[in-house]
């Protein structure tokens, strides 16, 4: 069974409406209602955890009459676990809906399962109707799914004999404009920026995405890691976003703490000392070497102790770039051992990861 031409359209429009929905610790949804004739008759989507899935919330604009005999078409296969008001698959059986279009299924093992229990009520049920644009939509979301913690892309510049700073500490600039606009338009498009103490002492920066002097429309969210304290007039503190401290080493718990706060994307740029740490404990999904033709010497290199005792155990990377920028070089990298689990290149989840969408939402 496949979706009418009057299903999929509803579906692009199903896909549009999800956008107004917040990124967060539940995906974005969108949900349209079609009457038996084809008429749009509701729109819906999800604000976030704690609110009405995006099908409730379309549901919820029609009676009982209205719905009867329609057809639901949703960008996420509604849902089969009990949060506040029961599952998004029992509330489309009870109101009547006589078809359910949905284009990705859940990948919760506890939320999983609503297209089942849907056809086993009688209802039509038609699978996969634009998964790809879907699976796009909310492609970090899943990643988040998939991991049990944000993703992590470890950024740095470094010269050609791999110091990230010269002697003295100082390292604003290694690379030229093209490469730190580049940095910045990567920044927007993540959830939190992440620096050590260390570079927050040495270089007191804004933690800002820019267009030169311009704030860029998103602005990540400042995160510093470290127990020495951030002094009352760093930048950091200026920042629009409230800074994010966590005064302790444990890598994997800041990142559990900013998954819960509903952050999917994580940008490092701190010191060697953290991307080190971030790549020693395999938590490095990504890695972004900017290459400067630049030579400097000395003790500062870009990476400290990785946990390399000897080649054999080297980490070996798969490029998935290499992009000119100016006279810099950018190198954008996965690791080699994570190769095949993921699009990303991500480890695969925890098995303790049983639900996907936050047990608040109705
Ligand atoms: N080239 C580049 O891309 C680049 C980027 C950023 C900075 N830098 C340069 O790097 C230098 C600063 O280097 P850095 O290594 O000190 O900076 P850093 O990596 O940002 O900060 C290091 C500090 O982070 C804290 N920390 C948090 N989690 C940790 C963990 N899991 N393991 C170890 N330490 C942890 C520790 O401080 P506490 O003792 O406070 O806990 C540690 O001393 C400066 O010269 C700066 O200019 C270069």
């Amino acid at each position: 069974m496949t979706a009418t031409a009057v299903e999929r359209a509803a579906m692009t429009h199903a896909l549009e409406i999800a956008r107004r929905g917040p990124r967060g610790l539940n995906p974005q949804v969108g949900a349209v209602i079609l009457s038996p004739s084809g008429d749009l008759l509701a729109e819906g989507w999800h604000r976030g955890a704690g609110t009405s899935h995006a099908e409730v919330d379309a549901l919820s604009k029609l009676t009982p009459e209205q719905l009867r005999g329609a057809t639901a078409v949703v960008t996420l296969e509604p849902c089969n676990h009990t949060g506040r008001t029961g599952p998004c698959a029992q509330a489309l059986i009870d109101a009547g809906v006589r078809r359910v279009i949905y284009a990705l299924d859940d990948p919760g093992a506890v939320s999983g399962g609503g297209a089942e229990r849907m056809r086993a009520a009688g209802v039509d049920v038609v699978a996969g109707e634009q998964a790809e644009a879907a699976r796009a939509l909310i492609d970090d979301w899943l990643t988040v799914q998939r991991l049990g913690r944000p993703h992590v892309t470890v950024k740095w510049a470094q010269s050609l004999d791999g110091r990230a700073a010269a002697a003295d500490g100082s390292s604003q600039w290694i690379t030229g404009p093209a490469a730190r606009a580049d940095v910045h338009r990567r920044r927007a498009v993540a959830d939190a920026i992440v620096v050590g103490t260390g570079t927050v002492l040495a270089d007191d920066p804004a933690l800002t995405a820019r267009d030169g002097h311009a704030l860029l429309p998103h602005q990540p969210v400042p995160v510093v890691i470290g127990v020495r304290e951030t002094p009352a007039d760093a930048a950091v503190r200026r920042h629009p976003h409230e800074p994010l401290f966590y005064a302790e080493h444990d890598l994997a718990a800041v990142l559990a703490d900013l998954r819960d706060r509903g952050i999917q994307r994580v940008f490092v740029e701190g010191g060697p000392t953290l991307a080190s740490a971030f790549l020693a404990a395999g938590l490095a999904d990504e890695v972004l070497a900017y290459l400067a033709p630049v030579l400097i010497g000395g003790p500062k290199l870009a990476l400290t102790d990785i946990g390399v005792p000897s080649i054999g155990d080297a980490r070996r990377l798969v490029v998935d770039e290499w992009l000119p920028l100016g006279a810099d070089l950018l190198v954008l990298a996965h690791p080699a051992d994570a190769e095949g689990t993921t699009s990303t290149g991500a480890a695969a989840a925890p098995a303790d990861l049983n639900t996907s969408r936050n047990e608040g939402a109705a």
